[in-house]
């Protein structure tokens, strides 16, 4: 047991992770005394490493690929938000030693858009959404919960598409992937969440041509932080909002938690984490 607070994130692999960057950053910012590590946990140690953490004085973990989906079975207590997205992202650890699970993907979500276009509604308009993994879950669940009036989602494979509508309802309604580009005119926010134009992968390439100039546009990918579709969405005059906000933002709620301290997502944030 150590006299400090400790965090850190689970994931195998996990070197690849840029949480332990943000979150240490986070505490050398504000002069906490606690910790932040990068912890490679397999399937079968998921569960016995969980439990074992509260002992050796953490407080909690963010959790990645590929156990966001099997720590729900494993936590105690699920928030709504972690229930209706069927993955966790952020775990604390009660004093009891129970798991509290939330997902807090959504939430950097809606502040990275809030923060990178300043004065952007999701009851503005329609939001046009690319792809229907886990990520465009995150994604629907908050656009819901801000209030957009109508979901556009668009998938390759359909079928998962319209199972995302059995869940969350009513107000999305699916264009074909071939006919994507055709519903741009009537977004106000367009939001990539598929693995398209990420660093060495497939580019993403949509007709941008209906896009209207002022339209809020943003991509999950990161890497590159400027993608083709961001700078095409640019060109045609559009908010243009990169990715690397909503990991950043994502991380606020646990470590608020964790440490007590509300921390800042800025711009020395972001170099620090890029570099
Ligand atoms: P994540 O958790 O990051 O969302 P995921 O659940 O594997 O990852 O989802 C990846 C998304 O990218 C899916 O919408 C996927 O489309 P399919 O459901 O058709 O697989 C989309 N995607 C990945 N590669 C694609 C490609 N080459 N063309 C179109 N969509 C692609």
């Amino acid at each position: 047991m150590t006299d400090f607070p400790r965090a850190g994130v689970i994931g195998n692999p996990i070197s690849h992770s840029l949480s332990p960057k943000l979150h240490g950053h986070w505490l050398r910012r504000y002069g906490i005394n606690g910790s932040y590590d990068a912890l490679q946990v397999t399937e079968d140690g998921l569960e016995r490493t969980l439990r074992s953490l509260p002992a050796q004085g953490y407080v909690g973990v963010n959790v990645t690929l590929p156990h966001k989906v099997a720590v729900l079975q494993i936590a105690d207590q699920l928030t709504d938000r972690a229930t209706l997205i069927g993955a966790a992202n952020t775990l604390t650890f009660k004093d009891d030693g129970r798991i509290f699970a939330d997902n807090t993907d959504g939430y950097g979500f809606l502040e990275n858009l809030r923060q990178g276009a300043p004065g952007w509604d999701a009851k503005t308009g329609p939001a046009v959404v690319f792809g229907a993994g886990g990520a465009a879950r995150a994604v629907l669940v908050s656009l819901i919960e801000a209030g957009v009036p109508e979901i556009i989602l668009t998938n390759r494979t359909r079928p998962k598409a319209e199972s995302l509508r059995a869940d969350f309802g009513a107000r999305i309604r699916i264009v074909d992937w071939v006919q994507a580009g055709s519903v741009l005119s009537d977004a106000a926010t367009v939001v990539n969440t598929t693995s398209l134009g990420m660093k060495g992968g497939q580019e993403f390439r949509v007709p941008l041509d209906g896009l209207r100039s002022g339209t809020v546009v943003t991509d999950i990918v990161y890497t590159p932080l400027r993608t083709k579709f961001l700078d095409a969405a640019a060109e045609k005059g559009c908010v243009t909002v990169d990715g690397l906000g909503m990991l950043l933002h994502q991380g606020v709620p646990g470590f608020e938690r964790w440490f007590g301290k509300r921390p800042e997502v800025d711009d020395d944030l972001r170099r620090v984490v890029l570099s």
